[in-house]
């Protein structure tokens, strides 16, 4: 069909609404968004029901950051016409895919799945695993699916998730006997994670190592002056290391003049760059980044009603996309149909 071939591919992704977008996020996932918009059919999920299966114990929090993660978006330059932004819990269809799903695979593969693995461990829940944190993966394959996304944009760490996603794809066309749902492909960003500013491997607001996408300029400056450096570089006599050395990291992933960098890196590998230099190169790149995004981010929040319009038109955009979806599988799953064919009861023979 013409129509088809002229589709652009969809692309699915989310974040949980837990915390405002970070550096971390931009450098990974954000800027390409921005990108794909004008490539690629966008849905970018507020992920608060994901969200919940850890944070049911601060559904407050969850609420708030549905607008936070709303405002990052718009205010880096996701376009709502060219995107969709929608809200997760306003999708019941996900909620209803998520439950047939959970008939097609094993508590043992959930177990066995490596992001879900480390996240237990992580959050420390021993044996007391809520039974929806145990299932988001389904939950997160019933987001994709509903979709119809091929391209699902994550960090290295979710690619296990996609894989389980695609087994459950395989497994209900498989049982009803054609494609209805299409396998999704996880694309890893090239560039590395983004390490914290005290130089773990991840930035995390709770972690508190995270400079915000809000940030404010003190918030800024503070950051770049704590970050972790090379510790044995004391005076700025003295010959320093760039790996490991998360000041040189972010000039790496922020600083466009790639040959000042490298310039940079060559002094302070034979002495006589001193930290303070360096940071406050650092600074005033991500000074320049990040105070437009803040504005942008600003004019927005004195314009609630306008972002609740966004996500009301987005969310109903998305509920039309999901809920065809659904239709399809119910009918392929052959599940009972209230209103459509013959009665159920038919009224009883009047006896003369
Ligand atoms: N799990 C993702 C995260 O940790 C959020 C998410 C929810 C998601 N549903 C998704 C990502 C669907 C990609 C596709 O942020």
């Amino acid at each position: 069909m013409y129509h088809v071939s002229i589709q652009k591919p969809i692309i699915l992704t989310g974040d949980r609404t837990t915390g405002p977008l970070h550096l971390g996020h931009y450098v990974g996932s954000l800027k390409n968004r921005v990108r794909m918009q004008d490539t690629h059919r966008q849905f970018l999920l507020l992920a608060d029901m994901q969200a919940l299966t850890d944070h049911a114990h601060d559904p407050e929090k969850v609420r708030r950051n549905v607008f936070e993660i709303a405002l990052d978006y718009l205010a880096i330059g996701i376009d709502p016409e060219k995107s969709t932004i929608c809200v997760q819990s306003g999708l019941p269809a996900l909620a209803e895919l998520t439950m047939l799903y959970l008939n097609f695979v094993t508590v043992a593969r959930l177990e066995r799945n490596p992001t879900i693995k480390d996240e237990i461990r992580m959050r420390g829940f021993g044996r007391d695993i809520p039974a929806g944190f145990l299932c988001y993966p389904v939950a997160q394959a019933a987001d994709i699916t509903a979709f119809k996304a091929t391209v699902v944009p994550v960090g290295e760490d979710q690619a296990p998730l996609i894989e389980q996603t695609n087994e459950i794809v395989r497994r209900i066309n498989t049982q009803i006997g054609r494609s209805v749902l299409v396998e999704a492909e996880a694309v890893i960003p090239r560039v590395g994670r983004l390490p914290g500013i005290d130089g773990k491997a991840k930035m995390s607001k709770s972690q508190g190592n995270a400079i915000l996408l809000s940030a404010g300029p003190q918030d800024i400056r503070q950051a770049v002056r704590q970050m972790y450096t090379d510790p044995n570089h004391l005076r700025a006599s003295d010959p320093g290391t760039i790996e490991g050395n998360v000041v040189f990291t972010y000039l790496d992933a922020f600083d466009e003049d790639e040959a000042a960098i490298a310039a940079l890196k060559a002094q302070y590998r034979r002495g006589g760059l001193g930290d303070m230099a360096v940071k406050q190169r650092l600074e005033a790149v991500l000074q320049e980044l990040l105070a437009p995004i803040r504005e942008r981010r600003a004019a927005y929040a004195r314009d609630l009603d306008y972002v609740r319009d966004v996500l009301r038109e987005g969310t109903r955009t998305a509920r039309d996309v999901t809920d065809a979806t659904l239709q399809d599988v119910r009918a392929g799953l052959r599940l009972f149909q209230l209103d459509q064919g013959r009665r159920v009861h038919q009224p009883p023979e009047l006896t003369p």
